[in-house]
């Protein structure tokens, strides 16, 4: 299914770039703009964007990494 019309990005392509992330940075955290950027595309219009989300949660290897999730405040506190 096609997801981004003015680059041409289907939720395949968004997957793919997903699960290359992550297995080439399991500590990375996975944005849109570095989906655009992995695909050697940039955002137009934007339109897409809720879609887009859409497809980006639905990938199994989105997630934040465990280490990344507390907030720094909480971090910053233990390692004191
Ligand atoms: S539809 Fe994706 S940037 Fe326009």
């Amino acid at each position: 299914m096609m997801v981004c019309h003015c680059m041409g990005i289907s939720d395949r392509d968004i997957r793919a770039a997903v699960d290359w992330m992550r297995a080439a940075d399991p500590d990375t955290i996975i944005t849109p703009g570095k989906i655009y950027r992995a695909l050697g595309k940039r955002a137009d219009c934007g339109g897409c964007m809720p879609l887009f989300l859409d497809t980006m949660s639905g990938c199994g290897t989105l997630g934040v990494p465990v280490n990344l999730r507390k907030p720094k405040r909480i971090a910053s506190k233990e390692q004191a």
